[in-house]
């Protein structure tokens, strides 16, 4: 199994380029089911989330092509409709393709995606929204068995908790549902806008009627269109704390810096210094770190994605932080493995209390989430010596060329067998 070795403590300088959101791919490329034709996608990140999602739309006939910068999906012979629990077991977005199936052929047969290491996760949200469209469901052996006899119908949906893969699914099935949709209480994340704008790309009748609400008029086919996907904003946030953490110099480029405004305002409160341009942002470290309490919070609060990476930084800070953790009941995992190098941090409930002035041992560690690795190789980016990060497919899922693009801006890491 491969691992990272990582031996710090060198101040980052350079610059890097973000690549394509890997949280709005996968939603995108599930809406792709919708079309008959031909969609080209750009911007995609290559990542192990998005190999996955590929491999599932191949399984359920999608024809996908893969050129060096865009991939090319062809739906003419698309007919499948059972999503297996082999491709959604890994990946809980597998769930995205059951809106788009029911929308284009009344029924669908989609793994249920189960649990994972930061919660429960249940997907209670979508298909309670779902059978308001008309969609009748059956639980058996793991798989959600649904049909909607008379196709999908519009109808008036107030979502009862904010959930981003609700509101993508039901996004993507109101917009080939008979008549008109209002959802409220959606989700705003920047990925669900992308969502949105390559929907209406291809034809798909959708308005914004308020902050968190929108009106959806079915239609009944799409065009063939090429996309590009938005940028990482958790790939920018991660740089940009690596940048703060190490005392480095980074410009991180390739984004649309008001779509982090809330992670911005927040370096900059804690002392970084960041000058912001149209494609980037550039952010010098401060050796005094001021300590901060945070919550995550849906856009545009502080994302859940990002708060393993900033109690890292915070480990650094002048005084205690506190953290709260408000969309996930478990995604602490990474707190046993950072307090192993040295930091001192409490759980008490949904909350991380932080003890600041934290300079980081070297230790062999193991990678629990996505973002639990990240912060992991952040801390280790701090840390004198040489530390080595295990089980690292949880950071293949979702970082691309993360060794590589540490190493171009002064890090020393390598990938090992
Ligand atoms: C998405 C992101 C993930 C991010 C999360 C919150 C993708 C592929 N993943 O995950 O990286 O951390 O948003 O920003 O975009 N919930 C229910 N029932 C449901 C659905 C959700 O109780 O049917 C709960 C969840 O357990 C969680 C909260 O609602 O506590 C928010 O989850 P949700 O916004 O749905 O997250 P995901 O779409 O799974």
């Amino acid at each position: 199994m491969q691992k990272l070795e990582v031996f710090g403590a060198k101040k980052l300088k350079g610059q890097i380029n973000i690549s394509g959101s890997k949280n709005a791919s996968l939603p995108i490329l599930a809406a792709t089911l919708l079309s008959k034709n031909q969609i080209t996608l750009r911007n995609l990140p290559k990542v192990k989330d998005i190999e996955t999602m590929m491999n599932l739309l191949d399984s359920l006939g999608s024809n996908i092509k893969k050129a060096k910068d865009k991939i090319i999906i062809n739906n003419s012979y698309q007919k499948k409709t059972f999503a297996s629990y082999n491709l959604v077991k890994t990946m809980r977005a597998g769930i995205l393709v059951l809106g788009p199936l029911l929308a284009k052929f009344g029924n669908a047969k989609v793994s249920l995606p189960g649990g994972c290491a930061i919660g429960t996760r249940p997907v209670d949200i979508h298909l309670d929204a779902l059978s308001k469209l008309g969609v009748k469901y059956k639980i058996i052996q793991g798989y959600v068995h649904a049909t909607a006899p008379k196709g999908l119908i519009g109808n008036k949906i107030r979502f009862s908790k904010i959930s981003v893969g609700a509101t993508e699914n039901l996004i993507i099935a109101a917009s080939f549902a008979k008549g008109s949709t209002y959802l409220s209480n959606i989700a705003i994340e920047a990925e669900i806008k992308d969502l949105i704008n390559f929907l209406k790309s291809m034809g798909c009748n959708i308005k914004w009627t308020g902050k968190r609400s929108v009106k959806i008029e079915g239609v009944s086919e799409v065009e063939d269109i090429t996309y590009p996907v938005m940028f990482d904003r958790i790939e920018a946030g991660t740089y940009l704390i690596a940048a703060a953490v190490t005392e480095g110099n980074l410009k991180i480029k390739n984004i649309i810096p008001k779509i982090i405004q809330t992670e911005i305002n927040i370096l900059k409160k804690i002392g970084a210094k960041i000058n912001i341009k149209k494609d980037e942002v550039h952010i010098v470290g401060n050796k005094k770190i001021k300590s901060i309490n945070i919550k995550t919070a849906p856009y545009p609060g502080f994302p859940t994605d990002l708060q393993a990476q900033m109690m890292v930084l915070l480990c650094k800070a002048n005084k205690q932080s506190v953290i709260k953790e408000d969309i996930f009941e478990n995604r602490f995992m990474h707190v046993a493995e950072l307090n192993r190098m040295g930091a001192q941090i409490l759980i008490k409930g949904n909350k991380a209390i932080v003890q600041g002035n934290i300079n980081f041992a070297p230790a062999e560690l193991m990678a629990t989430d996505l973002r639990a690795s990240v912060s992991l190789v952040l801390a280790a980016l701090t840390a004198k010596g040489k530390s080595v990060i295990n089980r690292i497919y949880h950071l293949d899922r979702g970082y691309e060329n993360i060794e590589k693009k540490l190493k171009r801006v002064g890090a020393k890491i390598r990938r090992v067998n």
